[in-house]
C-alpha cells in the first residue's frame, strides 16, 4: 500500500518517442503538485498508462498491463488509474464504459492540462478529455522533466500531429493536425537541457522535415538545425521522424556543414516497391528514395541509415516484396524495424481489400529480419580495427567495469572503463563487432 508522505505517480509508457516525451512532460507538470515518480505501481497513488495504437499488438499490450493495475485497485490500493495517449484518443469514452475502475482518459492534446485532470480525478470525478486544441495557440509544455538531470541525451519536441495521409497509419487521427512549436521555445528548452548536462539533443516530431512550413515567419527545419547546432554545449544532434519526400537540399547541406549532426539517419521507407508505396500514399518512389540516400552520402560519406518496413501490405505480391529485399541490400541499412501490416480502425487501407495472409506476411517478415541481422552484423564487423569517438552514456547494464557509448553513427560500443566517463567523448578502437553492438578499448579522452 502507498505510504502517505509523498504522492507517487507511476507512468507506464508504450510506443514512440513522442509518447516518451509526453510522459516526461506529464511527470514534470505533476511534480509541481508534489508528485514524485515511482517505479513500483504497488506504491503509486496515480497510475498512468501512456498508450500507443500504431499496431494492434501495441494496443493489446496496454490492455494486459491495465489488467494488472486494475487488480491492485481491486485488492484495495487507493489509486487513481488514467489512460493517456493514442489509444485514449482513439477509444475515448468507450474505455470509461468498458473499465469501471478507470478514472481518467485523455489524449495527447490534453497533456498540457494534466494537472487539472488529475486533481479532478483525485476528487473522485471520472474524466474524459479527447478534444483537439486550437493549433494557433497550441500549448507546448515548457516544463523540463525532473528526470532530465544526469541524462546525456534528451528529446525535444518541435511539432505535434501529422498532415500526411499514409493509408496504413492511425497517427493523424490520434495526434491530430500538424503544428510546429515556436523556435524560440525550442531553443530555450535546448539551452535549459544543456545547462543540466545534456549533450545530445534529439529533435522529435511525426514529420520533422515539414517543420515551420505552415508559418512563413518561422525557421525552416534546416535553419532550426543550424540554430540548435549554434548553442554551445550541444555536442550532438539527431532528429526523427523524417519523411523521405521532404528531405530537402538545405537539410542535406546542413548535414554536409555541421559535424555535430549525427552521421546516422532514420528514414522510414516502408516498402521497396513503387506501386506499394503509391497504395500507401507515401508520395515518393523507390528511385526517389535511393536518390535521397545517394545525396546524403555525397554530403556526408560516413552517413549510415536505418529504416522501417511494413510487409504484407494489402495487395503486396511476391515480386513486390522482393523489391523490398533488394532495397535492403542496396542501401545496406545498419538496422531496421519491420512489422507485419496491422489493419487500424478508420484508416483508408482498410478499403483496399486484397489482404495478404498472415502466413505469407509472417514468412516475409522472417526473411527480411534474417537478412537485416546479417547486414547489421556485417556492418559492425566492418568497424573492427577502426577508431571511433563515442559519447559515453554510462555503465553497461550487463557487465561490471564496462561502460557503453555511441558514436555519431549511433553504433553502440561497450568498453572497459568506469562510470566517471559518463558524458565524456572518448576515443576507442573497435575490437569486435556483433549484431547489435560492438566491443572496444579506450584510446584517449576527447573532452
Ligand atoms: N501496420 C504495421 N506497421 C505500421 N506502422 C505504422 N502503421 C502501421 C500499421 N498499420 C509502422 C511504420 C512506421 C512505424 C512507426 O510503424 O513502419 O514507420
Ligand atoms: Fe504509437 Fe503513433 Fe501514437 Fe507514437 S504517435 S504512440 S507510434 S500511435
Amino acid at each position: 500500500m502507498p505510504t502517505e508522505d509523498a504522492r507517487k505517480v507511476f507512468v507506464h509508457t508504450f510506443g514512440c518517442q513522442m509518447n516518451e516525451y509526453d510522459s516526461a512532460k506529464i511527470r514534470a507538470q505533476l511534480a509541481r503538485d508534489g508528485f514524485v515518480g515511482t517505479s513500483d505501481p504497488g506504491q503509486a497513488h496515480l497510475i498512468l498508462l501512456n498508450t500507443c495504437s500504431i499496431r494492434d499488438k501495441a494496443e493489446q499490450k496496454m490492455h494486459s498491463a491495465l489488467g494488472e493495475y486494475r487488480l491492485l485497485k481491486k485488492r484495495g490500493q487507493q489509486v487513481v488509474i488514467g489512460i493517456a495517449g493514442c489509444v485514449a484518443q482513439q477509444e475515448g469514452k468507450a474505455l470509461l464504459e468498458r473499465y469501471a475502475d478507470v478514472d481518467l482518459v485523455f489524449g495527447p492534446d490534453a497533456v498540457s492540462h494534466v494537472r487539472e485532470l488529475v486533481r479532478g480525478a483525485l476528487e473522485g470525478q471520472r474524466l474524459l478529455d479527447t478534444t483537439f486544441l486550437d493549433l494557433a495557440e497550441y500549448p507546448f509544455v515548457a516544463d523540463v522533466d525532473p528526470d532530465a538531470t544526469n541524462q546525456i541525451g534528451a528529446f525535444v519536441t518541435i511539432q505535434k500531429g501529422c498532415d500526411n495521409k499514409c493509408t496504413f497509419c492511425i497517427v493523424p487521427s490520434t495526434r491530430g493536425i500538424e503544428a510546429s512549436r515556436p523556435s524560440p521555445q525550442i531553443l530555450t528548452e535546448v539551452r535549459e537541457l544543456v545547462a543540466r548536462g545534456v549533450k545530445e539533443i534529439t529533435l522529435i516530431g511525426q514529420n520533422v522535415n515539414s517543420y515551420g512550413l505552415k508559418t512563413p515567419s518561422e525557421l525552416t527545419f534546416a535553419q532550426l538545425l543550424r540554430a540548435v547546432a549554434a548553442i554551445s554545449g550541444v555536442e550532438r544532434i539527431r532528429y526523427t521522424t523524417s519523411h523521405p519526400r521532404d528531405i530537402t537540399d538545405d537539410v542535406i547541406a546542413a548535414h554536409r556543414d555541421l559535424d555535430v549532426i549525427a552521421a546516422q539517419l532514420h528514414l522510414p521507407v516502408q516498402s521497396g516497391n513503387s506501386r506499394v508505396l503509391r497504395r500507401m500514399k507515401r508520395f515518393y518512389t523507390r528511385e526517389h528514395y535511393l536518390g535521397v540516400i545517394e545525396k546524403l552520402r555525397a554530403a556526408r560519406p560516413d552517413m549510415v541509415f536505418s529504416t522501417d518496413f511494413i510487409v504484407g501490405f494489402p495487395g503486396e505480391t511476391d515480386d513486390e516484396f522482393e523489391d523490398t529485399m533488394r532495397l535492403l541490400d542496396e542501401v545496406g541499412f545498419v538496422t531496421s524495424f519491420s512489422f507485419k501490416y496491422s489493419p487500424r480502425p478508420g484508416t483508408s487501407a482498410l478499403r483496399l481489400g486484397d489482404e495478404v495472409s498472415d502466413e505469407v506476411a509472417g514468412a516475409r517478415l522472417t526473411r527480411l529480419q534474417d537478412r537485416q541481422r546479417e547486414l547489421s552484423l556485417a556492418w559492425h564487423r566492418s568497424l573492427e580495427g577502426t577508431e571511433q569517438t563515442v559519447l559515453v552514456e554510462g555503465p553497461s547494464r550487463h557487465d561490471v567495469g564496462v561502460v557503453c557509448g555511441r558514436a555519431s553513427t549511433f553504433v553502440m560500443v561497450n568498453f572497459p572503463g568506469d562510470e566517471s566517463l559518463t558524458g565524456q567523448q572518448v576515443k576507442i578502437k573497435v575490437t569486435r563487432g556483433f549484431t547489435n553492438s560492438a566491443r572496444g578499448e579506450r584510446l584517449a579522452s576527447v573532452t
